[in-house]
């Protein structure tokens, strides 16, 4: 079944598709108010959101269709130690279509690879958040015109934020788009996304750890929260919590068209006296949010009904390729095959399918 686990399962042509049916939808809602009736979607929500978890559940709501689910791990049978793949098979004999969010790097796609319904990556681990990109190309698109031509810096914790990890993917496939990676030296982009996304694909990009400086030249600033969850040393995290702090001071350097996002929740990086500025559209993007989700509910469940499948991903499973992240989905189900894809056949590079950690063969 056709699936979202990355934002790069979708061509530049089906994102287009999604925005114009979501921007649709946010002028003729009442067009839209029966299109799921008798439908399900399940929310599972294996690590706590607001936003997220609410705008699928609104979105749900809003086309006619019902919602069941639950909001924390403790809840479900995880708990009791049930595996992904079967959590997925018996969901897809209760509802149409499933969203997870969950902890483990690469849990959406083992749900994916065994439910009979489409299943939505709602964020995994520190690895991709590809329904949080679709909300942060829907506020681009409504504030600038364009998905081109544009500068786009992302500040703060680059290292273990989904969200900007998913962006940049989606971003590659545009022309003319320069990234301002601004971050401290511990939170940097993971070198994954920065050889295989940037660097593949030619894009322009400068590391900085100045906020101050990359200001003037930005069209986008994406601001992230530290995320203090993902980190292995608590002294580390409460050393790197304050490493940016957006004020009207500092947005005084930007340009009249700079547009502020955050896929919140915000901690301290903005201050609230920021909120005001005409140029914060962290709270348009938390509504462009749910009018996506009702565009790619819309679309998955019309996939499924044609019976469109998944691409299927040419994997590798060798007895030298094992995967040693300890936040990959492979490190707490004892019974999923390691498998890897190859990424750079010259270098003998392979990646696993679950979390893309890298392991060289040569
Ligand atoms: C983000 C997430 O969960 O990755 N939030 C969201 O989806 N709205 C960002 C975050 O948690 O910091």
């Amino acid at each position: 079944m056709r699936s979202l686990i990355d934002i790069v399962d979708f061509s530049v042509e089906e994102i287009q598709q999604l925005l114009e049916t979501a921007c649709d939808i946010s002028e003729n809602p009442a067009k839209y108010a029966d299109t799921c009736r008798g439908k399900k979607l399940a929310t599972l929500f294996f690590e706590p959101s607001t936003r997220t978890r609410l705008s699928f559940e609104a979105a749900m709501y809003e086309l006619g269709g019902n919602v069941l689910g639950f909001s924390e791990a403790s809840s479900s049978s995880a708990s009791k130690g049930e595996s992904m793949a079967d959590t997925a098979k018996m969901l897809s004999c209760y509802v149409d279509i499933m969203a997870i969010r969950h902890p483990k790097e690469g849990a959406p796609y083992v749900a994916a690879t065994n439910a009979s319904i489409p299943v939505i990556n709602a964020g995994d681990g520190g690895h991709c958040h590809p329904t949080q990109t679709l909300a942060d190309l829907l506020t681009i698109y409504r504030e600038h015109g364009r998905l081109h031509d544009l500068t786009i810096g992302c500040c703060g914790d680059l290292k273990y934020g989904r969200t900007v990890h998913s962006l940049i993917s989606a971003f590659a496939r545009y022309a003319n788009i320069k990234f301002v990676l601004i971050s401290p030296e511990e939170l940097m982009l993971p070198k994954y996304v920065k050889y295989e996304v940037l660097e593949k694909n030619g894009m322009e990009y400068v590391e900085t750890t100045s906020l101050e400086e990359a200001i003037p030249e930005l069209d986008v600033l994406y601001m992230t929260r530290i995320q203090r969850e993902r980190f292995d040393s608590f002294d580390e995290y409460e050393r790197l919590k304050d490493s940016y702090i957006l004020t009207p001071e500092k947005m005084a350097a930007g340009k009249p068209e700079m547009r502020v996002l955050h896929p919140l929740p915000r901690v301290n990086e903005i201050s609230v006296k920021v909120d005001d500025d005409p140029r914060a559209a962290y709270f348009r993007q938390a509504l462009n949010g749910k009018f996506m989700r009702m565009a790619l509910i819309l679309k998955l469940l019309k996939e499924a009904e044609e019976g469109r499948q998944m691409e299927q991903m040419e994997t590798v499973e060798d007895s030298r390729l094992v995967c040693d992240n300890p936040r990959c989905i492979c490190s707490t189900e004892q019974e999923l095959p390691h498998k890897f894809k190859l990424v750079d056949a010259q270098r003998g590079i392979y990646r696993c399918i679950y979390c893309e950690s890298k392991k060289n063969l040569i």
